[in-house]
């Protein structure tokens, strides 16, 4: 796509023409909140949509369809479901039934940090090793009938040398795109991303790298292009609390856009974010039994919290509630006075 910011390398293929995405996250990128981030974006355009990360040895003896995790919507096409694993037969399985449930492409994840991962060899492990790395980057795309990419961190050593090797290897083994969470496994999610490393590996590969990290606003999305001259971006944990900077981004390509999405003032975004917090329990009601629509929304408000001045009011109150009512009765009392959001947050908790 050849759009205003210079972005040439394409992700899919040229129909996909938004290049801002919603990052994987284990209990937050469900059904609920695409079909919620879907209403800040303009009709007529099109990006990549995460699930929260399967697990290869699990899908094969799951029904695509009926679990929380793999519950889809109507509207919910272009799917990049995030696998992870690391052995033939279960990604074999798993890929050959995600093909044939209809997803756009298929995202390897191996940039999990958890302690389970690394005993099991996946996630960020999987950078350990280059060569069995590219194996399962290979076995996907051999199984796979929709473009392969790969998520991956900035590996454990924070050596940039091995970080673009790493890259090339899975750019041979068959990977489509790959994006980088430029921060160290030890880091997790804290300290901060280094987008530098993105730059430095764009711009030796030939496929498409997606940047990732730290994003808290509009305007940081526009900087990560230039800063990086990636090809998209993905932002993870800010689009929990501020959803509309799809709209903003998209009012910054030139599209039509509801004025009522694009939020001006502190208080403006407050305002918004009760608003969409009650709209987004609503769909969790449509999706989620309640006893697990609570504690999943409760999770989201956990992620979303801190970029409201006195959010850890909000978190407070709706961390008692036990039914959706509760959580509805604490959305309105907190945000029925005016609730100002803030333009950085310190990422962590
Ligand atoms: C609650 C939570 C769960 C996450 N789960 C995953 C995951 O399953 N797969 C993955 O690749 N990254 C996962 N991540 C990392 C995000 O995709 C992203 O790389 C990270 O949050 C940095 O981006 P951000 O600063 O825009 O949030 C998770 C992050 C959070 C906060």
């Amino acid at each position: 796509m050849q759009t205003k910011l210079g972005l040439k390398r394409q992700v899919i293929d040229n129909s996909y023409n938004f290049p801002l995405c919603l990052a994987p996250m284990v209990g937050l990128t469900h059904v609920a909140m695409r079909v919620w981030l879907k209403e800040f974006l303009p009709e007529g355009l099109k990006t990549i949509w995460p699930t929260e990360m399967l697990n290869s040895r699990k899908i094969p003896h799951e029904v695509l369809g009926q679990t929380p995790e793999t519950y889809k919507a109507v509207n919910d096409v272009d799917l990049v479901p995030q696998i992870l694993g690391n052995e033939d037969d279960p990604i074999q399985k798993t890929v050959e039934k995600l093909c044939e449930w209809g997803v756009a492409g298929i995202d390897i994840n191996m940039g999990c940090p958890v302690k389970k991962a690394l005993r099991h060899n996946y996630g960020v492990a999987l950078m350990g090793d280059s060569d069995y790395a590219k194996k399962v980057v290979e076995v996907t795309v051999k199984h796979s009938q929709v473009p392969v990419s790969v998520k991956l961190r900035a590996g454990h050593q924070n050596d940039k040398d091995y970080l673009i090797n790493f890259m090339k290897g899975l750019e041979q083994a068959g990977a489509s795109w790959l994006t980088l969470h430029p921060r160290v496994a030890e880091a997790k999610r804290r300290g901060k991303a280094d987008w530098s490393q993105i730059r430095w590996v764009r711009d030796q590969l030939q496929i498409p790298v997606l940047g990732n990290g730290d994003i808290q606003s509009f305007e940081d999305v526009l900087s990560m292009f230039e800063a990086t001259n990636c090809d998209m971006v993905m932002a993870g944990r800010v689009l929990t609390a501020k959803p509309w900077i799809v709209s903003e981004f998209a009012a910054h390509l030139g599209f039509e856009v509801n004025q009522e999405l694009l939020p001006k003032s502190a208080e403006e975004q407050g305002a918004l974010l009760g608003k969409s917090l009650l709209r987004l329990l609503e769909i969790y009601k449509d999706y989620f039994d309640e006893n697990l629509g609570v504690r999943r929304f409760k999770f989201h408000i956990k992620n979303a919290h801190p970029w409201l001045s006195f959010g850890h009011q909000l978190f407070a109150i709706t961390s008692k509630a036990k039914t959706y009512d509760e959580l509805e009765l604490g959305l309105r009392l907190f945000f029925e006075k005016p609730q100002p959001m803030q333009k950085y947050t310190e990422l962590r908790y």
